[in-house]
């Protein structure tokens, strides 16, 4: 490896990536002093997939088919793909494309990059959180809240209108999950839209950068970690990089063509009282190709309390074991720290000994 990066020197990963005769990465970037295994068990087959179309069937036996799907996916995965979802496919190609132009652009042109606040509605940076990292992500990221409130970057162009299209089509998509796991938990269909305010639902759009790594052995695009939020929805170039974890094992996944992936986030598993667990995932990097992935989080209001259904615990006659907490302080700890495992969602558990 070459010598660190000075905290004062940390550009964009793209800039790095590009210098010429790049052959080693700065020790910073290596989150691994040895070369670590990154390859993983293939698991396409196993992945549950869903039908959306089935959750709104007007034929009961088609529906509760689905709603049982979408506990067992919930339960045992945490993570599965849904199919006619309603996205088209070239929206979603046209959203990874514009995505691509946004790091292409010269630097003048994007958002300033790094800005210090990690509740800014329009933020470009690298890696996660860089001012509190020691070992630095091979990723950059544009990150925008484009609910309750719409924002958006003034350039590329093209990207305000893809964008609010995008958004109006996953809103649909999301409306539609959110009742069938209120369902799949033996909950009122609008119970969880109710209880968590989701009608003023913050949902982040996250655009990830991970251009190619000369030692991906030792680097990461990112490292394991859980989402905030209910779930996410996550789209991506065909690049592949995305591992998760499923009874203590690591698997790569990668998004058939027209399907998008949804993970559960740790406000799901909250709400739940840890009946759906969050599910562990990180992003590997390669020494060929420039993956880029779309992520849509999608959270309460940022001012709701989070805390276990009182209905599910009541209903199942266990104790909450998750202390309540805003979503919008749990957001600001858990952005302001350096991603790591489930160290966020470990604070609000309580430990049973
Ligand atoms: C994420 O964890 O938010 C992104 C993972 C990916 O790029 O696949
Ligand atoms: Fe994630």
């Amino acid at each position: 490896v070459l010598a660190p990066i000075q905290p004062s020197q940390l550009t964009s990963i793209k800039k790095l990536a590009e210098t010429p005769d790049l052959n080693f990465i700065p020790s910073n970037y290596a989150y691994y002093n040895d070369p670590h295994e990154i390859s993983a068990s293939e698991s396409q087959d196993s992945i549950p997939t869903i039908d959306i179309s089935l959750l709104t069937s007007a034929n009961p036996d088609h529906k509760s088919k689905a709603i049982q799907d979408l506990n067992k996916a919930c339960q045992e995965w945490g993570f599965f793909m849904v199919i006619n979802h309603g996205i088209p496919e070239s929206l979603m190609r046209a959203m990874l494309d514009v995505s691509n132009e946004f790091f292409n652009l010269p630097e003048e042109e994007k958002p300033k990059f790094e800005p210090k606040d990690v509740l800014e509605p329009v933020r470009y940076g690298t890696s996660f959180n860089s001012a509190k990292e020691k070992v630095f992500c091979w990723r950059d990221f544009l990150k925008v809240f484009v609910h309750p409130e719409f924002h958006c970057p003034h350039k590329p162009t093209a990207l305000r209108e893809l964008l609010l299209e995008y958004c109006e089509k996953t809103r649909n998509l999301v409306r539609k999950l959110v009742r069938g796991i209120s369902e799949s938990l033996g909950l009122e269909e609008y119970e969880l839209v109710k209880t968590l305010n989701l009608d003023s639902s913050l949902q982040i759009l996250i655009a990830n950068y991970y251009p190619p790594c000369p030692q991906p052995q030792l680097a990461l695009g990112m490292p394991p970690h859980s989402d905030h939020g209910l779930f996410t929805l996550l789209i991506e170039n065909q690049v592949g990089g995305l591992q998760i974890q499923h009874k203590g094992e690591w698997f790569n996944v990668n998004a058939l063509p027209n399907s998008i992936l949804v993970n559960t986030g740790d406000h799901l598993e909250i709400f739940s009282n840890g009946k759906y667990k969050s599910v562990l995932h990180k992003a590997i990097v390669n020494n060929k190709n420039t993956r880029i992935s779309i992520a849509m989080t999608n959270g309460p209001s940022l001012n709701t309390i989070v805390s276990p259904s009182s209905k599910l615990v009541e209903n199942e006659g266990c104790e909450p074991a998750y202390i309540p907490m805003k979503y919008k302080d749990y957001l600001f700890s858990q952005q302001n720290n350096p991603l790591n495992g489930k160290s966020m969602l470990n604070r609000v558990k309580i430990q049973n000994n």
